[in-house]
């Protein structure tokens, strides 16, 4: 199976420059904020959804060309992801991220809270300097879901009677949106159809939805050093994920351990046993499936390009990550 630099190869070059421009959009703050966003850009991630953002753009435009507009997108598309990072493992009390300490662990918690409104928005002034209604309505809803996903998150916490839509409804939020959007948004960009934008929108929300699903798995099976993150930190925090849902279908036992809030000696270690013991992880690879292939038929009608070819086989990657 491809590895990420290699399914990303067709916009291998315009990541890179879009590296380079990131930093330097960055640039302009106070000096403390900067090196709190630099920490992080410096630490490098997968850069799937600027990959992605490109690799669309790149599908869709007669002469295989990227404008100058679509770069901004996609790196507004990081910027945005970057600072919901930031906050999410504020929230999550997170140690490590993209293998090195967290912003709030390497400065402090103020540090972090103002760096990542400080990339929130940078990303805000750029888009609206792209001076495009609809891509900026597109954008700043992702960063209305993303608080609205966190806050979600928090209210079910140990909550075991939430049921399968709640979780779902959360995943759109956090994940799938911003995967959603910003491909509609390189269509919007381009002059798509309504038509061909919505079929962007849907495999950016289905392969959004399948990578969480995967996230959700990878916190059971992967361990810290694979994932640059703590793992089996979801339970721990009491975020019942797709495997946490389904093995509360097959072990009554689990119920009780979440609801006590694995107050006692060995409740977590016992409720990630019940978990990796039932059919909770096989089911939810099923559903990531689902979701990965929904997202590859989406895009079927792109005319024939390297680029289409990637944006194709990225669904498979993402389930790839599982094994
Ligand atoms: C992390 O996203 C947040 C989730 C949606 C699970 P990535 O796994 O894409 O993070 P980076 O950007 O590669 O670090
Ligand atoms: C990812 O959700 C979405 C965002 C960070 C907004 P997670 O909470 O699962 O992400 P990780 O596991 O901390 O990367
Ligand atoms: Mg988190
Ligand atoms: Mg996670």
């Amino acid at each position: 199976m491809a590895t990420v630099a290699e399914l990303l190869q067709p916009v291998e070059a315009d990541l890179d420059a879009l590296l380079a421009d990131l930093r330097s959009l960055i640039g302009a703050g106070h000096p403390i904020l900067q090196a709190a966003a630099e920490h992080l850009f410096a630490a490098g991630g997968k850069r799937l959804r600027p990959g992605i953002v490109l690799l669309i753009s790149r599908a869709i435009s007669p002469a295989g060309e990227l404008e100058s507009r679509h770069r901004r997108l996609a790196e507004i598309t990081e910027m945005i992801h970057t600072a919901s990072l930031v906050h999410d493992d504020v929230v999550d009390e997170a140690s490590t991220r993209r293998g090195v300490d967290t912003v709030h662990s390497r400065f402090n918690h103020r540090v972090a809270v103002l760096a990542g409104d400080f990339l929130f928005a940078q990303a805000s002034w750029h888009l609206a300097n792209l001076n495009d209604l609809e891509v900026v309505k597109l954008l700043s809803r992702v960063i209305m879901d993303l608080a609205d996903g966190e806050v979600k998150q928090g209210l079910f916490r140990y909550d075991t009677g939430q049921n399968f839509e709640t979780y779902l409804e959360k995943s759109y939020c956090k994940t799938a949106s911003l995967i959603a959007n910003s491909a509609r948004a390189a269509g919007v960009l381009t002059g798509l159809n309504p038509a061909q934008l919505d079929s962007l929108y849907r495999f950016g929300r289905q392969l959004g939805l399948a990578f969480q699903v995967v996230d959700d798995i990878l916190d059971f099976t992967g361990s810290d050093q694979q994932l640059g993150k703590p793992a089996a930190s979801d339970l721990a925090s009491g975020y019942l994920t797709a495997p946490a849902l389904y093995a509360l279908e097959e072990r009554p036992a689990l119920a009780g351990l979440i609801e006590r809030e694995f107050s006692q000696d060995g409740d977590l270690e016992q409720a990630l046993d019940l978990v990796r013991s039932s059919q909770a992880i096989t089911r939810s690879r099923a559903l990531a499936q689902g979701f990965a292939d929904e997202a590859r038929d989406a895009l079927s009608w792109l005319p024939p390009s390297p680029s289409r070819s990637a944006l194709l086989a990225l669904p498979e990657f993402v389930i790839s990550r599982l094994y």
